[in-house]
């Protein structure tokens, strides 16, 4: 029977820097032969980027984001995610569910009990095998995505505040999981961030 792959998921406030270090991954395992399967939240399937326009553009009640992003994974999962781990890929993923606790439970102030009954219902089976938190003063990030000089989405468009509210709630979702959940000093330089990315994974798998 095929091993089934790992699942690695990164996350951070926006202007984390994650992009690099998400590719710089995937060509790591590459290297040591793995086949790997690079993806994101919301998104990686057809209907998910569909969903994935309206969640960053389109204003709509709280609520109904949080489920349009379970939506969203529950299609990732069942078109993306568990098939390529089926057959003994990897998964790198831009963000999962730690997102939505961090951005519709910190920033948005949602009850963070009903994602508990979502994420039961959507993956209640499958969790990431481990997490690299990029993590950043959001006055930091705010200045490198005003310097990227590009239109801001919804989630870019809201004030510090929520930005902090959201870096709160990561912090705590790493506190509860430090097995999992690995925090990336992401003020640090890209080299630094990368030797600690790519070391904890070697350390862990390679
Ligand atoms: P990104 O691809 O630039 O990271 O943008 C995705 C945005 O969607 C980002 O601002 C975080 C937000 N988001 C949520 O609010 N909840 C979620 O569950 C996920 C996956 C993303």
């Amino acid at each position: 029977m095929q091993k089934r792959g790992r699942f690695i998921t990164f996350e951070g406030i926006d202007g984390a820097g994650k992009s690099t270090h998400i590719a710089g991954t995937a060509e790591l395992l590459r290297q040591h032969g793995h086949s790997v399967v690079c993806t994101r939240e919301p998104g990686g399937t057809p209907l998910g980027e569909k969903l994935r326009e309206l969640l960053l553009h389109e204003r709509m009640h709280l609520e109904t984001e949080a489920l349009l992003m379970f939506a969203a994974r529950r299609e990732h999962l069942a078109e993306v995610i568990e098939p390529a781990l089926a057959r003994g890929e990897w998964v790198v993923c831009d963000r999962f569910s730690d997102a939505t606790y961090a951005y519709q439970g910190g920033g948005r102030g949602l009850d963070k009990t009903k994602f508990e009954a979502l994420e039961q219902w959507v993956h209640g089976h499958l969790h990431p095998d481990l997490t690299f938190l990029f993590d950043l003063a959001p006055a930091i990030a705010g200045e490198r995505i005003a310097a990227q000089g590009r239109d801001l989405d919804k989630f870019e468009q809201e004030r510090a505040d929520f930005h902090a509210r959201v870096r709160e709630a990561y912090l705590e979702r790493a506190a509860a999981a430090p097995q999992r959940i690995c925090v990336i000093d992401a003020g640090q330089s890209v080299e630094a961030i990368k030797a600690q990315v790519q070391g904890t994974i070697a350390n862990r798998y390679l």
